[in-house]
C-alpha cells in the first residue's frame, strides 16, 4: 500500500482503519504521512515497537515553546497547551504532581458507588424509549457527570461541555474551534472568580489555592489543567463505552460470554480498549534535534504521532489481533499511552467503563444495534476514535 494514499480524514479510513494499518505496518513501522496544512514533516509510528520507542524517547518533546522558540511564546499559546500533556520535565512533573494524588486507583475506587448511581439514573431515563442514540443518552452523560462532580462544575452547566469539547477535539473549521475555545474560557473565568470568593471542597478550589499560594501554578496553567481534565476526562471515556458496546454487539458470542459471567468485565474492558479503543492517535510530539530513528532520518522540528490503534493490533505482540477475545490474558496495550505522559485518568476510565457496561447489560440484556454498520458515521478527529451516533434498540 502506498502510504501517501492514506487519507486520515476520510470516512472510508475511519470505517475500518485496522485494514489500512495491517497493510502498512509490516513494511513501514515508522513512516512519513501526509497531513492537512502540513508545515513540518509528519511521521507516524505504526508498529508496537516503534510506538513504544517514540513514547519513551526524550528527544521527542511536547512543548512547542522549546521546539519552536522563535514562533511559539507564552503569549500565543492557548491555555490547554500549558497543561501537563503539552509540556516536558521539569514543568511536566510539577503540573502532574499537583493533581496526581486525586487520581490513584485507591482514591478512584471510592467513587464506585456514586458512578453506579449515575449509571443507573441514566439507564432509567432511557426506559420510556424503545430506540435511543446510545451516545447521547448514556455513554456521554456518565463520564461528564463524574468528571464535573470530581472537579467541581455545577450540574446545570454540564451540557455546554459537549459542544465545547467536541469542537476542541474534532477536525472542524477554525471558526468553530475559536468560538468554542472563547466560550469555554469565559465560562471558566466566571467559575474561577466565583470559587475564589467562595471556595468549596473540590479540585478547582484546591488548584486556585495553589495558584494563590504563588509557587506552584500560574493563572494560565490553572486554566490549562482544568480544561485538560474536562476534555480528557470525558471525550475519551464516552467512546470507550460506545465503541465497547459496538464491539460487543457485533461479536454476539463475546457478549453472551460476558452476560453469562459478569466478573469478566474487568478483562473485557482491557480488550475493548485494545480492540477498538477511543484514543486512536497520541497527541503531537516534536523532534528536539536531528537524528536517526528506526532507520529513518528525522530532522529537528519534525512532527511525530503514534497510531496507538495500529500498535494495539500488531501481531508481533497480540496473537490474532483482529479477534475480539474478552478472556485474553493480561494485555500490554497502549490505549493509555506509555512513558511520563501515561494517562493520569486510567483508573477512573477503567472503573467508569466497567460500571457503565455492567449496569447497561443488567438493565437492558436484550439491547441490539438499530442501524446497519455501514450507516454508522465516525467523527473526524485526529485523536479520538468515536461515532457521531450509535442507535440502539433497548428491548
Ligand atoms: C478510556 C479513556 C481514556 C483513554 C483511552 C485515555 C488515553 C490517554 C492517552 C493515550 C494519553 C497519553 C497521550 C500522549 O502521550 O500523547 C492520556 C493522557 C492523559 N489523560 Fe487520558 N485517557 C482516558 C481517560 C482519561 C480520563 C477519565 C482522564 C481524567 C482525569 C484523563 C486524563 C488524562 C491526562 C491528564 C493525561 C495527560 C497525562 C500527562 O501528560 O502526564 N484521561 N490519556
Amino acid at each position: 500500500m502506498n502510504i501517501k494514499s492514506l487519507d486520515l480524514f476520510s470516512q472510508q479510513f475511519h470505517q475500518n482503519p485496522y485494514d489500512y494499518y495491517e497493510k502498512i505496518r509490516p513494511h513501514q513501522p515508522f513512516a512519513k504521512v501526509k497531513m492537512l496544512n502540513d508545515v513540518h514533516n509528519t511521521w507516524m509510528a505504526f508498529t508496537y515497537k516503534a510506538a513504544e520507542a517514540v513514547l519513551k524517547d526524550k528527544r521527542f518533546i511536547k512543548d512547542m515553546r522549546t521546539a519552536f522558540p522563535d514562533e511559539m511564546t507564552d503569549e500565543n499559546l492557548p491555555p490547554m497547551a500549558r497543561s501537563m500533556l503539552f509540556v516536558d520535565p521539569p514543568d511536566h512533573h510539577r503540573l502532574r504532581s499537583l493533581v496526581q494524588s486525586g487520581f490513584t486507583p485507591k482514591k478512584i475506587e471510592k467513587l464506585r458507588e456514586r458512578i453506579e448511581e449515575i449509571a443507573r439514573e441514566q439507564a432509567t431515563l432511557m426506559r420510556s424509549k424503545e430506540t435511543v442514540d446510545f451516545i447521547k443518552a448514556y455513554a456521554f452523560p456518565i463520564p461528564i457527570r463524574v468528571i464535573c462532580e470530581l472537579i467541581g462544575i455545577p450540574s446545570e452547566d454540564q451540557l455546554d461541555f459537549q459542544r465545547w469539547s467536541t469542537a476542541l477535539v474534532d477536525v472542524n473549521d477554525d471558526s468553530h474551534y475559536d468560538e468554542a475555545n472563547m466560550e469555554f474560557m469565559s465560562y471558566l473565568e466566571k467559575l474561577i472568580e466565583q470559587k475564589r470568593v467562595s471556595p468549596e471542597e473540590d479540585l478547582i478550589s484546591y488548584l486556585i489555592q495553589v495558584e494563590e499560594g504563588g509557587d506552584g501554578l500560574t493563572v494560565s496553567e490553572l486554566y490549562g489543567v482544568i480544561m485538560l481534565l474536562i476534555v480528557a476526562g470525558h471525550e475519551t471515556t464516552v467512546n470507550l463505552i460506545a465503541n465497547g458496546l459496538l464491539a460487543l454487539l457485533t461479536h454476539p458470542e463475546q457478549l453472551t460470554l460476558l452476560k453469562a459471567d459478569p466478573s469478566l468485565v474487568v478483562q473485557a474492558i482491557e480488550e475493548l480498549l485494545r480492540f477498538n479503543g477511543p484514543v486512536e492517535f497520541s497527541t503531537d510530539r516534536w523532534a528536539k534535534e536531528s537524528f536517526t530513528f528506526m532507520g529513518q532520518q528525522v530532522e529537528k522540528g519534525d512532527h511525530v504521532i503514534v497510531s496507538l490503534a495500529s500498535a494495539d493490533h500488531d501481531p508481533e505482540v497480540f496473537a490474532n489481533p483482529g479477534t475480539l477475545d474478552i478472556t485474553r490474558e493480561k494485555s500490554s496495550h497502549l490505549a493509555f499511552g506509555k512513558g511520563i505522559h501515561y494517562c493520569l485518568g486510567a483508573p477512573l476510565a477503567r472503573l467508569e467503563g466497567e460500571i457503565a457496561i455492567q449496569v447497561l447489560l443488567e438493565e437492558y440484556p436484550n439491547l441490539t444495534l438499530a442501524a446497519e454498520l455501514s450507516e454508522l458515521e465516525w467523527r473526524q478527529s485526529l485523536i479520538i476514535r468515536g461515532l457521531k451516533q450509535l442507535p440502539v434498540k433497548l428491548f
